[in-house]
């Protein structure tokens, strides 16, 4: 048999049993049967409407409320998110600008060491600098920087970090000009300097005090000159002396180291190892030391010389004290004594190596400070200037003239920042033009235009005056000084001959 009609025998089946199911189920109910809840009657409103109905209703209209509330209120915190962000980041860019101005430390290795220049939360400070003209060692003002942004502006800043200035202690920052900063980094910075910036009445509250510092240092030039010429007197006699102090330092150095050798063997009163004759004798040797090879004349070697001093008490084992005041026994302050011969020859060797050189150029810069001393070429003449320019009035005439040594001489003023040994006649031209020979007439003879431009600074790119080129390395002063203390500056500048 095929499976056909045993198919078709098994579907018609089927199809009965559903048919016969379907007419019996289409009777309705039935006595005894349980009817089905769609076809039975359901509770009334009125069992409906109860309490718990309300409840809901009230759950839901308080959900809804909150949610109305809600999702406004979160949408508000929503909006300042960015902005909390960015002063996030903000703080944090400032933290990190601020190590790097920072020295460097192992808890800082960020640290580049503005600070050491420019004072500690940048008030301003010096940096050691070599004077090319006079060869004189001297400190080269760095200015502050709590103020910069009244000066310049971002891009201005940014510029002198990636450039550094030239003929200055400054150095280049930026990696385009071979410095060790980053983009990133000098934003760092950036941020950390306005940070710190003081408020504009305090800038303005501190000019009074810059002009008397800068008459006082004018006042007290000539003794500033004298006192290098001490220093670089003092500085000779130590170059001369040197090879005989390296001999002595030698002598004394394996004289020393011979007495150690023997120094147990005979009387030792105070059982310190080192016996009574060998106290006497290296107590002798530390004199000869301190007459023959100490000087006072190198700051360098003064702490050092006062070292060479050492004094034994053959009945006592602990004969001196070290810097905090502990007893040290004598056994180690003789090696100290000797340790510090090693390092007076070492310092000594470079110097007598090169004598002849470093004597030569020390005689030189000593010359150059006595003809500086002699010059005066910083020096004005107050009573002429206030004849010529400010109605017979001297204290006006300081004025003027103090305001533009604070102001202005850093950069307009030939060898200002390195001190008075270093100073030329005042506008004689640094990294700002000269501005003597009337140069200020020629270049603005309008004195209001003068004036503008001081009150503005210079903008990179923009002409000014009658063929000034800006390149925005002049700032603008109308942020930090009075209008009349801005035009007393004018005056000084076109007196300038
Ligand atoms: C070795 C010393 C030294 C160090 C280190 C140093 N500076 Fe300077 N900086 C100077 C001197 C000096 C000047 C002024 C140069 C001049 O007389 O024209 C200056 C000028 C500036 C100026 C221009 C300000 C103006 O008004 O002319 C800025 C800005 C500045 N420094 C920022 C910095 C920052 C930021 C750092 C650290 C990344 C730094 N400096 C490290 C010495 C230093
Ligand atoms: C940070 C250095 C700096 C300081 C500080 C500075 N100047 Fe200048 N000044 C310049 C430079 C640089 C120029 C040339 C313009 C330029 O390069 O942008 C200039 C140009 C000038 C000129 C135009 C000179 C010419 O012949 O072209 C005058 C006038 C002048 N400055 C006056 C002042 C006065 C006044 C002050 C103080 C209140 C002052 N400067 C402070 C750097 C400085």
């Amino acid at each position: 048999m095929s499976l056909g009609p045993f198919a078709v025998a098994i579907a018609v089946v089927f199809l009965l049993i559903g048919l016969a199911y379907l007419a019996n189920s289409g009777r309705g109910p039935r006595p005894g049967r349980e009817v089905p809840p769609n076809l039975a009657p359901f509770l009334t409103d009125e069992d409906l409407e109860n309490k718990r109905l309300n409840k809901t209703l009230v759950a839901a209209l308080f959900l809804s409320a909150f949610l109305a509330v809600a999702l406004p209120v979160y949408f508000l915190t929503e909006t300042g998110r960015q902005a909390d962000f960015n002063e996030l980041y903000e703080e944090e860019a400032v933290h990190v600008g601020e190590n790097i101005f920072q020295e460097q430390s192992p808890d800082n290795p960020e640290g580049f060491g503005c600070i050491a220049c420019h004072g500690a939360e940048g008030v301003g400070g010096g940096a050691d600098f070599v004077d090319p003209r006079t060869g004189a060692s001297v400190t080269w003002a760095a200015p502050s920087l709590n103020d910069v942004f009244y000066r310049y502006d971002d891009e201005e800043v940014r510029f002198w970090l990636i450039w550094g200035r030239q003929g200055s202690p400054m150095p280049a920052w930026g990696v385009e000009a071979g410095g060790p900063l980053n983009d990133q980094q000098l934003d760092f910075v950036i941020e950390y300097l306005k940070s710190i910036q003081i408020p504009q009445e305090e800038a303005l509250a501190a000019v009074d005090a810059k002009v008397i510092a800068e008459l006082a240092s004018l006042a007290g030039a000539d003794a500033s000159i004298a006192t290098a010429i001490t220093d670089q007197t003092a500085e000779l006699a130590a170059v001369s002396s040197a090879p005989e102090r390296l001999r002595w330092a030698e002598d004394l150095e394996a004289l020393l180291d011979q007495v150690l050798q023997g120094s147990s063997s005979g009387l030792d009163t105070d059982l310190d190892g080192l016996s009574d004759d060998s106290e006497t004798e290296i107590n002798r040797i530390s004199e000869l030391a301190f007459a023959n090879i100490g000087t006072d004349a190198t700051p360098a070697t003064t702490v050092a010389a006062n070292r060479l001093i050492l004094v034994l008490d053959p009945e006592n084992p602990f004969s001196t004290v070290d810097e905090t005041g502990e007893p040290v026994p004598d056994q180690t302050a003789a090696e100290g004594l000797l340790a510090e011969f090693g390092s007076q020859i070492l310092a000594l060797d470079p110097i007598v190596a090169n004598n002849a050189g470093i004597k030569a150029t020390a005689e030189e810069t000593l010359i150059n400070l006595d003809k500086a001393g002699e010059a005066r070429r910083f020096a004005v003449d107050f009573g002429e200037l206030a004849e010529s320019h400010f109605d017979g009035n001297e204290e006006t005439a300081k004025r003027a003239y103090g305001l533009f040594a604070a102001n202005c001489a850093r950069c307009h003023t030939a060898g200002f920042s390195a001190g008075w040994v270093a100073t030329f006649e005042p506008g004689s031209g640094a990294m700002g033009p000269s501005l003597r020979t009337g140069r200020a007439l020629v270049q603005f003879p309008d004195d209001e235009d003068h004036y503008e431009f001081i009150l503005k600074g210079s903008v990179n790119g923009q002409a000014y005056g009658v063929n000034g080129i800006g390149r925005g390395w002049m700032p603008g002063f109308g942020t930090v000084l009075t209008e009349a203390d801005l035009r007393l500056i004018v005056d000084f500048e076109r007196s300038l001959r």
